[in-house]
């Protein structure tokens, strides 16, 4: 009898060896080879729907007219404008964050255009239906399906051939062409392959919900980025109600587009001004309280930096960051130290971002730096002011992206003074009532803001 080959692969990245190792070469994670039997060999190359013929690219017709909107704003802005036909989207997050939530509701909207097939494989339809009854789900045209089975769930599209489909979640389904787990890399590969062949194939617009696993990556990860059109990160503090939707990839608009919802008693509400929202706790007048435009894509948010520097009691002092990279802050607080002569030796160093926002960009530094030694210094920074910019290891000032947004947006929440690097004066646009502050080092920031 012959033997079975089985191949190794990584659960992690999806690497693959003929024999075990205990470390994946491609990912240096430890212990994520598991063996599995090897994906059969489909026939499926010539699933897709045109056959392959030269067309140029003139003629070829653009789709954006046919963008479908599903009527949740924020939802529609990060996928870049709303659903292209035959797009797969792949919607990630911890569990309990609210993905289903979240695609429950937008299936409300989608089920006024066509007809929708929610495939639910962790919960019973009973379940979805007593959740859909609380966010006021009632359309006609959305059917449910419990079932977990690839096969199952394509014969049930053929009957029903529904106008968009949602697979919640993509880790539970699995095919009987493969021996391997539901969840393992294998499974999720091939179900994700097949039901890209068939979203492309058939024109139908696939939601798959997917989990991400503690590390932050969607288990069976980086196989699944790479094969869906848009990759959908769902993402918040559970402490806190706001969620934020991020496109971290989209094959058909901008990536880092984000759409901002509140999670309340009766599903996920749409919020259209996050600025406000962000700034509505601020403390007037209290001392380690800085504010920043962050740039979020194309969307100027307005975000409260805090900061609290108090003498350590330790040998070691404490640096804490939540919501920005903390080897940035220990960067910023080694700036202060040596170009802005602010001893900060031996005192405990807290930055938090409120809200629960992450801010990934460099514009903010400028902001930290005002915060913590504003908290140091126990000066209040002027609560109608607020700064941005990139701060250099030399303490310099830098430019950074679309001033004029993040002024504008400034001006709109009623701010009349904007400390800004002195490079992105030129050619800006000042609204009125709005006073810009052009500044080279991190120093003269310092000099300008404190009341
Ligand atoms: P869910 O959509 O089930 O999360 P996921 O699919 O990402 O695992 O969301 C579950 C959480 O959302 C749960 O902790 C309760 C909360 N929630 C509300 O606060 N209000 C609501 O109306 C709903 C439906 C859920
Ligand atoms: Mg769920």
């Amino acid at each position: 009898m012959a033997r079975t080959k089985t191949i190794f692969s990584c659960q992690q990245c999806g690497f693959q060896s003929p024999k075990w190792l205990g470390k994946c070469p491609d990912c240096n994670q430890w212990n994520t080879l598991i063996e599995e039997l090897p994906v059969a060999q489909t026939k499926h190359s010539r699933a897709l729907a045109a056959p392959g013929k030269p067309q140029k690219i003139s003629e070829i017709s653009s789709c954006e007219e046919d963008r479908l909107r599903c009527g949740i704003g924020e939802f529609d802005r990060t996928l870049g404008g709303g659903v292209v036909p035959g797009s797969l989207i792949l919607v990630g997050g911890d569990p309990g964050i609210g993905k289903s939530t979240l695609l429950l509701q937008a299936t409300q909207q989608l089920a006024q255009k066509g007809t929708v097939l929610y495939v639910t494989a962790e919960e019973s339809t009973r379940q979805v239906k007593l959740r859909g009854e609380r966010l006021g789900v009632t359309a006609d045209h959305l059917y449910l399906l419990a079932e977990t089975s690839l096969e199952q769930i394509k014969a049930r599209i053929k009957e029903l051939k529904p106008d968009f489909l949602v697979i919640d979640s993509i880790q539970t389904i699995f095919t009987s062409s493969l021996d391997s787990a539901p969840g393992s890399v294998s499974q999720v590969r091939e179900c994700t392959g097949q039901l890209m062949m068939q979203a492309k194939g058939d024109g139908l617009p696939t939601f798959l919900v997917g989990h991400v696993t503690k590390d932050g990556a969607i288990a069976g990860p980086r196989v699944l980025e790479h094969m869906v059109d848009t990759v959908l990160y769902f993402e918040g503090d559970p402490g806190h109600p706001y969620r934020i939707l991020r496109a971290v990839k989209n094959r058909f608009g901008s990536t880092n587009e984000i759409g901002v919802f509140e999670m309340q008693g009766d599903g996920l509400r749409e919020v259209s001004n996050p600025s406000e929202l962000f700034l509505a706790e601020r403390p007037e007048k209290s001392a380690g309280s800085a504010v920043v435009p962050s740039l979020e894509g194309s969307r100027p948010i307005l975000v409260e930096l805090q900061a609290l520097v108090s003498a350590s009691s330790f040998g070691t002092p404490q640096r804490t960051a939540i919501g920005i990279d903390h080897k940035r802050v220990a960067l910023l607080v080694a700036i202060l130290e040596k170009k802005v002569e602010l001893s900060l030796a031996g005192q405990d160093i807290f930055l938090n971002v409120a809200g629960g926002v992450r801010l990934d960009e460099p514009a903010v530094d400028l902001a930290a730096i005002a915060a913590l030694a504003s908290s140091h210094l126990n000066k209040v920074i002027d609560p109608q002011t607020v700064l941005f910019g990139e701060v250099g290891l030399t303490g310099e000032v830098r430019a950074v992206s679309q001033p004029e947004l993040r002024v504008k947006e400034a001006a709109r929440l009623g701010f009349n003074r904007c400390v800004l690097p002195q490079s992105s004066l030129k050619n800006l646009d000042i609204p009125p009532g709005m006073q810009l502050i052009g500044v080279r080092h991190a120093g003269e920031a310092l000099e300008a803001i404190f009341i």
